[in-house]
């Protein structure tokens, strides 16, 4: 049985295979062996984050996942001149530029953009003359959009975990879903593409998959962790399945 297509593409976020294979050192999960199935199960793309730390994501991985898969790498990556000399070598087809702390457990906000303009601008410019997409990963506000589209990148990926956080709360969650609505058609406005993620989940996915103008959406705890019960096709499946609710 096919899952009805939602509106946007679905991004896998495997950073947390990852994790798992990094907490006994060896190999296992091997990573690309769980992007192939996620590749095979219908992702349309794979996602995953280099951190500074390299607490998860490590070098070889990108550049084994690049020489693997057929769909698209999305390489998210933070305002660091070592990350970048690193994406100019793997060419991956899109690069999302992240805040990034090290001592917060996942990425918390949105990119300054704002205060960030002229780095950001140069980085866009350096990683787009190798043909590799950007978007910056913002929060869902006019003022942000604004500066998102003034550094040339190709488009946006909003945060969205404070709709996430507020799911369980009607009116909030009413408030936030109008954000990322309006926020949506500001950068359509402006021409930029807009992707979302960020706390997403087989719950509160359908009302964002539904917002017209996004185009895709990056999950990653979610589908993880539901594969854990059902196996990684069945949890992408499932996810396809939520996004067309
Ligand atoms: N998009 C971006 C830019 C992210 O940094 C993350 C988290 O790594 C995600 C999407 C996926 O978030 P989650 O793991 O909560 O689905």
């Amino acid at each position: 049985m096919q899952a009805e297509p939602a509106a946007s593409k679905l991004g896998v976020n495997i950073d947390h295979v990852a994790t798992l294979r990094n907490a006994r050192g060896e190999n296992d999960p091997a990573l690309i062996e769980l992007a192939l199935i996620a590749q095979n199960a219908g992702a349309d793309l794979i996602t995953v984050h280099l951190r500074e730390d390299r607490r998860h994501i490590r070098d070889a991985d990108v550049f084994d996942l690049k020489k693997h898969l057929k769909v698209p790498l999305n390489f998210e990556m933070a305002l660091s001149e070592e990350i970048l000399n690193i994406a100019l070598k793997l060419e991956p087809s899109t690069a999302c530029i992240v805040p990034e702390r090290r001592e917060e457990i996942t990425t918390e906000g949105g990119l300054n953009v704002t205060q960030f303009s002229d780095t950001v601008a140069h980085f866009s410019e350096r990683l787009q003359a190798k043909g590799i997409e950007v978007f910056l990963f913002i929060e869902p506000d006019l003022a942000a959009v604004k500066a998102a589209a003034a550094t040339g990148a190709r488009g946006i990926e909003f945060h969205t975990g404070a709709y996430a956080r507020a799911f369980t709360h009607l009116p909030q969650r009413k408030l936030e879903l109008k954000r990322l609505e309006a926020a949506t058609a500001a950068a359509l406005d402006f021409g930029l593409e807009v992707h979302a993620g960020h706390g997403l989940n087989y719950f509160n996915v359908a009302a964002v998959a539904a917002i017209d103008g996004i185009t895709e959406l990056n999950i990653g705890h979610a589908i993880i962790a539901r594969s854990l019960a059902v196996g990684l096709d069945e949890a992408i499946f499932e996810m396809r399945t939520a996004m067309a609710r």
